[in-house]
């Protein structure tokens, strides 16, 4: 990369950052350098003490007005590369938390689909999709990977919002064409014609994204909001759609796709019945040239070892979402088989089947999940046992996992220099409103291991100092406090909201009228 380049921010402390599956890097002392692009310029480290630094910047030519631009870190406080949300339903953020009785199929008729029916009115995506790329990104998440719904101007607004809040987005509009209500229900023309008009809007947001780049990334890692083909899954698509989807995919080679994948069993039974001479559910993707190294499939529980041999031939990858596995019963998806086999994997929220917005709250449950299979691994024989997953595993998951699964494993996931800066600033010692927040005191300030371990397991969006996405801060609560960010349209929401109410009680579609039986 060129150093001519201005360095248009410095960071001075403690860096933690994977930098292979089972390894974790702590740099202490570190001094960072990103450019006026959002690209890490360059990382030293080890530096310690002001003429140190001072030669460092020199080496780096870093004089911005005649002012070092350094934000030294202090105790306490570190930077983590960005959290990865690689699996998740911008429309269903209203029911999370809810729901919670019955699993996948009966769900997604009770709960799931009268949601994303109200998003065919645009008025309720604008309430509710700012909120959701809000909050994603006050808790970290500086990349998300977005199904919205089968409405086109909804799906737009949704990557408009990401765009102009600068989160880092892969954004889909749901196809989908039976085995729902009618006003679900997309007719397979029209459904491609407006699948192609998405995604033509959405390469469309940011024309100019490759004009700061010397032709180094690939012209998918530096755009910031990206267009997703996304078949809901194979029960709620027929061959035909399937079909149109897979040449969608082979016209627009460059980006990605995604749907859902051996979830649950009765999923897995019913997708048997719908396609009956194809071998399995991998196959019935792979069969509609929608299996390749561009796709992303959420779950991934139930997998045979022939497909999973196929994922990994395919080099498409799963997003293991733990939180939606318990909460929607669907199953215990192991994690580690699927990394023994070589096949990509990232961690998912999948809200409203999980119920927590965090990747934090992805890697806490990854962690019981493997803890599960673990203990149910062999007879209480520790030998045989499979390792659950280690912390530096499940920060690889959120981080690097997540890129790799989004082939962005050259421009994000770790603080590598060239790569692009998304990135955490985590203050475990300054108190915020509301406190108090005291776990974690009691421990010694400078093992920054420990801190960074309680911080994985116990800490929350209010130790995020800010979110920073391509460079720029873009959320946490430093940003937010410098930002008050406005709210929506009281009179608006009122009769937004007198509608979707008038609509569950009916239990009535308010577009089609369709019963939601
Ligand atoms: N399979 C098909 N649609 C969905 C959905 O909305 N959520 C989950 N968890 N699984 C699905
Ligand atoms: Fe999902």
């Amino acid at each position: 990369m060129s150093t001519h380049t201005e360095i248009a921010q410095i960071f001075h402390g403690t860096f933690i950052h994977p930098v292979s599956l089972d390894n974790l890097e702590i740099i202490e002392n570190g001094l960072m350098g990103v450019d006026a692009h959002g690209r890490i310029a360059f990382v030293e480290r080890g530096v310690i003490g002001d003429l140190k630094i001072r030669e460092v910047l020199s080496k780096w030519k870093v004089v911005v007005n005649g002012e070092e631009k350094v934000r030294f870190l202090t105790m306490g406080q570190f930077l983590l590369p960005g959290f990865i949300d690689t699996h998740t339903h911008a429309a269903q953020y209203p029911n999370a938390g809810t729901g919670r009785d019955l699993p996948l199929l009966e769900w997604l008729k009770k709960y799931t689909f009268p949601l994303e029916s109200s998003f065919s009115l645009l008025s309720y995506a604008q309430k509710i999709y700012p909120i959701v790329v809000d909050q994603l990104l006050l808790s970290g998440t500086t990349t998300a990977v977005y199904f919205a719904t089968i409405h086109l101007e909804s799906s737009k607004y949704l990557a408009q919002v990401a765009y102009e809040r600068g989160q880092r987005a892969f954004v889909g509009k749901v196809s989908m064409d039976c085995n729902a209500p009618n006003c679900l229900i997309e007719v397979v023309e029209e459904s491609i014609k407006e699948t192609e008009s998405f995604v033509q809007y959405v390469l469309g947001l940011d024309p100019n994204e490759n004009n700061d780049y010397d032709g180094e990334y690939e012209r998918r890692g530096t755009r910031l909001v990206t267009p997703v083909l996304t078949p809901r899954f194979a029960v709620s698509c027929t061959s035909k759609m399937l079909e149109a989807l897979g040449k969608l995919a082979k016209k627009y080679d460059d980006i990605p796709i995604q749907s859902h994948l051996s979830e649950n069993q009765e999923e897995v039974a019913f997708v048997k019945e719908l396609f009956p001479h194809i071998e399995n559910y991998t196959k019935v993707y792979d069969d509609h040239e929608l299996l390749n190294d561009r796709s992303i499939m959420a779950h991934g529980i139930y997998l045979s070892e022939s497909e999973r041999a196929l994922i990994k031939e395919r080099n498409a990858g799963i997003s293991h979402c733990p939180n939606s596995n318990f909460t929607i019963l669907s199953g215990v998806c192991n994690v580690r088989q699927l990394l023994d086999d070589g096949i990509k994997v990232g961690l998912g929220t999948d809200i409203s089947g999980g119920s927590a917005k965090s990747i934090l709250n992805a890697v806490r449950n990854a962690g019981v999940a493997s803890r599960v299979i673990s203990m149910s691994s062999s007879n209480n024989d520790n030998e045989m046992r499979q390792q659950p997953l280690s912390l530096p595993e499940l920060l690889y998951l959120a981080t690097m996992g997540g890129a790799r699964l989004l082939n962005l494993e050259n421009v994000i996931g770790n603080f590598q220099v060239g790569k692009e800066f998304d990135a955490l600033l985590v203050d475990t010692v300054t108190p915020v409103d509301p406190a108090p927040f005291k776990v974690f005191e009691g421990i010694d300030d400078s093992d920054v291991l420990r801190m960074f371990e309680k911080f994985m397991f116990l800490g929350d969006e209010r130790n995020l100092r800010a979110v920073y996405v391509k460079g720029r801060m873009v959320s946490g609560v430093e940003f937010i406090r410098n930002n008050k960010s406005s709210t929506s349209n009281s009179d608006d929401d009122a009769i937004i909201m007198k509608k979707i109410n008038e609509y569950k009680n009916s239990g009535r579609c308010p577009v089609c009228n369709d019963s939601k039986n």
